[in-house]
């Protein structure tokens, strides 16, 4: 089959590998319809190259039809229309039970000391093969999977693979009180789509933070009041400005660890991708790699007694956190990746014709599988006006 295969940094490719098939009773396997390009791979395009191995499959925001079920499955047939979640979980553990799938006690990857395994992330989450793909093997198929009904469009239900779910927590663990005020830094379509659940959920104001025009732009038609970090000398001084000299009750930062404006983080970044990769691992798990500009505007820029809900993927061990100013402020500060199947629930019933998350026209651009490499591309550098890219194989 073909597949998107990471190959080094900023360079993948469509490469033809073997065929996925049932290894474990548990698995499933999944034809891919449709499949995003997710920011959380633009980390392993770039930084987190040092943990990805010359071949792995990429993607985790996969759907399709599943094609084949392993003799221990109920409840899943041949032919049924499913999305895959981007974590692999087993739905019967200490944690499933309590809504952590992402800290699942069945596919924890013990070894490197992480939660639950991802689909095509790297080493330091059980190296499981993407979704980026024609086929995909789906284990814990029992759990891992949300059926769909047959008939709208993949656009409908794919983002229920990662973007709706983790857009959810982030607004969730935001916990902004009714008629409240939330800042979401960054309009990719992570803060995109936390921005458009906030409002939805009845936030009475979302201020948003890019600097890319056309992200910028598409925040605004949805209500959103988008600010361009490149216009505001001290953006945090703009937003107390807007909020009564307060600030935000919440602040979501969807930026992560490769935020614009962070020189030092830059550095370390730059270093580290010069090294062999096995010192840079090291190097990455044990010292502050990330580059923190949107974490430090959050924790600057939240009001007292308010709280900042991490999205973004950070992955340094020894990043320095202005403690003082937590402590002082008394923030709650929560994160983690997103507990997809939690807030399944919650997400499908909005999923209809009415559209009230606007996700039939989220995507800005459907190419082929075939076109993996060019989508990357302009992806990573925000051109062509791409903010979401799905793949169809
Ligand atoms: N926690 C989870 O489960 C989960 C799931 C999916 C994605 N993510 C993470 O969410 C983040 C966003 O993902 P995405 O798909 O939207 O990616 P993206 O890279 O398209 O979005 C990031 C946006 O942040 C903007 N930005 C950069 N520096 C900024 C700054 N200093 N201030 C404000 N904005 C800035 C960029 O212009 C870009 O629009 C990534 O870190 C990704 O890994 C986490
Ligand atoms: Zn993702
Ligand atoms: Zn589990």
């Amino acid at each position: 089959m073909k597949a998107v295969v990471w190959h080094g940094k900023r360079d993948v490719r469509v490469d033809t590998v073997p065929d996925p098939a049932i290894r474990d009773p548990h698995d499933a396997v999944v034809r891919v319809t449709t499949t995003g390009i997710c920011g959380s791979d633009l980390h392993l395009y770039e930084v987190l190259g040092p943990f990805m191995g010359e071949g792995d499959v990429l993607g985790h925001e996969a759907m399709g039809i599943v094609e084949e079920v392993g003799p221990a499955i109920s409840g899943l047939r041949t032919g049924d229309r499913v999305v895959i979640p981007f974590q692999v979980a087993c739905g019967h553990c200490f944690m499933c039970t309590r809504g952590l799938p992402t800290q699942c006690e069945t596919t924890q990857v013990r070894e490197q000391g992480t939660g639950a395994a991802l689909f095509g992330y790297s080493k330091l989450y059980g190296e499981v093969p993407g979704g980026q793909a024609e086929y995909v093997r789906v284990p814990q198929a029992q759990f891992t999977t949300i059926k769909v009904p047959d008939g709208p469009p993949d656009d409908r239900f794919v983002y229920l693979s990662d973007v709706l779910p983790t857009a959810w927590q982030a607004v969730e663990y935001a916990a902004v009180p009714q008629g409240g005020t939330l800042v979401v830094l960054g309009l990719g379509p992570i803060g995109d789509m936390s921005a458009r659940v906030a409002l939805h959920r009845g936030a009475a104001r979302v201020i948003g933070v890019d600097l890319v025009p056309e992200r910028l732009d598409r925040a605004r038609r949805r209500g959103v009041e988008a600010l361009d970090l490149r216009e505001h000398d001290d953006i945090a001084d703009t937003i107390r400005g807007m909020t009564d000299g307060r600030g935000p009750d919440s602040v979501i930062d969807a930026v992560g660890m490769e935020a614009h404006g962070s020189p030092v983080g830059r550095l370390a970044q730059q270093m580290a991708g010069l090294l062999p990769d096995a010192l840079a691992r090291p190097l990455i798990r044990k010292a502050g790699v990330d580059r923190l500009a949107a974490l430090h505007l959050a924790i600057d820029v939240v009001r007292r007694g308010g709280t900042v809900s991490l999205i973004g993927v950070y992955g340094g061990m020894s990043d320095p956190l202005p403690m003082l100013t937590l402590f002082d402020k008394q923030i709650q500060l929560r994160m983690g990746q997103a507990n997809v199947k939690t807030y399944v629930d919650d997400i499908l019933p909005l999923l209809t014709d009415d559209d009230p998350l606007g996700v039939d026209d989220f995507a800005t651009h459907h190419l082929p599988l075939d076109d993996a490499r060019h989508a990357y591309e302009i992806f990573q550098r925000k051109q062509d006006g791409a903010v979401k890219i799905l793949l169809n194989p």
